[in-house]
């Protein structure tokens, strides 16, 4: 059954490429969720990322404790091609018609493969896009937001892992150097832990010598003995395959939808692994970009709400312990009772404008 509100596929007019918009609930507000631009052998695989993405944002949205609904974009390049610049802005403008189309249901951002010069692009053409540069009057680029979120993340686990969130000396393996990645590694370089990273770019590996990172083959670091594995790249790199070869306490990052299956939480539970739901993890960006866009928060306030991921989780794995069940399971029940309470189904007409305050929990 399609658990989705609308999902728009047409291919665009000026790129021919298929334009996929999935929004998923707006039940807690008007959808967010990025924009995608990547390869595909497909256009149906895209498809499939659009709608898993598209729900992980509902989740993401409503465990951050936002009143806003989930969605995503994917535009789904074939493979081996690269876009020029004339190409990629036709990709853009067939985008913004999509999105202007569903008249405030959705907003996008940026998201794999995009960034605020495109959202700049788009901002052309529809008002409801986040993360334009700030002279545009957005709130620039996510990454930074969405690392800091993360490395509050990782606080939280190291507090419930070692009773300390301190991350000095603490070995973790950061899995993807792209825009968050990097960010993220770049932090817990800071806060003093032992990195050991990878990317599926070796050009990246410059990037791990400059911050004193071991560097790691793809396949191989997952298997590395580390205390918390932090996936920041693409997703589902959580199967029964690889799950069973992990060697660390705890995976919790911000890359989206990291399991092959919902079963593999379970699995991970049994290998005494713990698995903070991505969607926990990687709400700083999209909680920084609302907060700063929507609602209108200063910038110490929409950090403020950032660094509450690391309370989010602590309470998350505290719920998760109390009850038995898996963190994922938890937050599952958390986004579940939320959505209840904003009583599921389409709100009358959202406008992508300035919301009364909320609180973020
Ligand atoms: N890429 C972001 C995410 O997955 C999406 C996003 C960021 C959307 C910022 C809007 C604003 O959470």
């Amino acid at each position: 059954m399609l658990d989705h509100e609308q999902v728009v596929i047409r291919v665009g007019r000026r790129s021919g490429l298929p334009v996929i918009v999935a929004v998923h609930s707006t039940a807690l507000g008007p959808a967010a969720g990025g924009l995608r631009l990547w390869h595909y052998p497909d256009w149906r695989d895209a498809l499939t990322d659009a709608l898993r993405l598209a729900a992980g944002m509902t989740r993401k949205m409503a465990v951050a404790g936002l009143p806003s609904g989930g969605g995503k974009t994917v535009v789904a390049l074939p493979e081996g091609t690269r876009l020029g610049l004339d190409r990629r802005h036709a990709v853009l403008r067939d985008v913004a018609d999509v999105i202007a189309s569903l008249d405030g249901a959705y907003a996008t951002g940026p998201d794999v493969g995009t960034g605020p010069a495109d959202m700049a692009v788009i901002g052309e053409t529809t008002p409801h896009v986040f993360c334009r540069p700030a002279e545009l009057g957005g709130s620039g680029d996510s990454s930074p937001h969405t690392a800091l979120g993360a490395l509050a993340a990782v606080r939280a686990v190291g507090r419930h892992l070692y009773g300390t969130p301190a991350l000095g000396g603490r070995r973790l393996a950061v899995i993807g150097l792209g825009r968050v990645g990097e960010h993220l590694a770049r932090l817990l370089a800071a806060e003093g832990a032992e990195l050991t990273v990878t990317d599926t770019d070796p050009g990246r590996r410059a990037t791990a010598d400059a911050l004193g990172a071991a560097w790691r083959g793809p396949e191989e670091i997952l298997a590395e003995e580390v205390d918390i594995v932090v996936p920041a790249a693409l997703g589902s790199l959580l199967t029964e395959e690889s799950v069973p070869r992990l060697r660390c306490r705890a995976v919790a990052g911000p890359a989206n939808d990291q399991l092959a299956t919902a079963a593999i939480a379970e699995l991970m539970q049994r290998q005494n692994i713990v698995w903070v739901p991505d969607f926990v993890v990687g709400a700083g960006g999209v909680v920084h970009a609302v907060s700063a866009e929507l609602h209108r928060a200063g910038p110490e306030e929409a950090r403020a709400r950032v660094l509450a991921v690391e309370r989010t989780v602590g309470d998350l794995l505290a719920a998760a312990e109390r009850d038995g069940v898996t963190p994922a399971a938890a937050a599952e029940e958390t986004a579940r009772r939320r959505l209840d309470a904003a009583g599921h189904g389409i709100r009358p007409k959202p406008v992508h404008a300035p919301q009364p305050e909320v609180t973020v929990r």
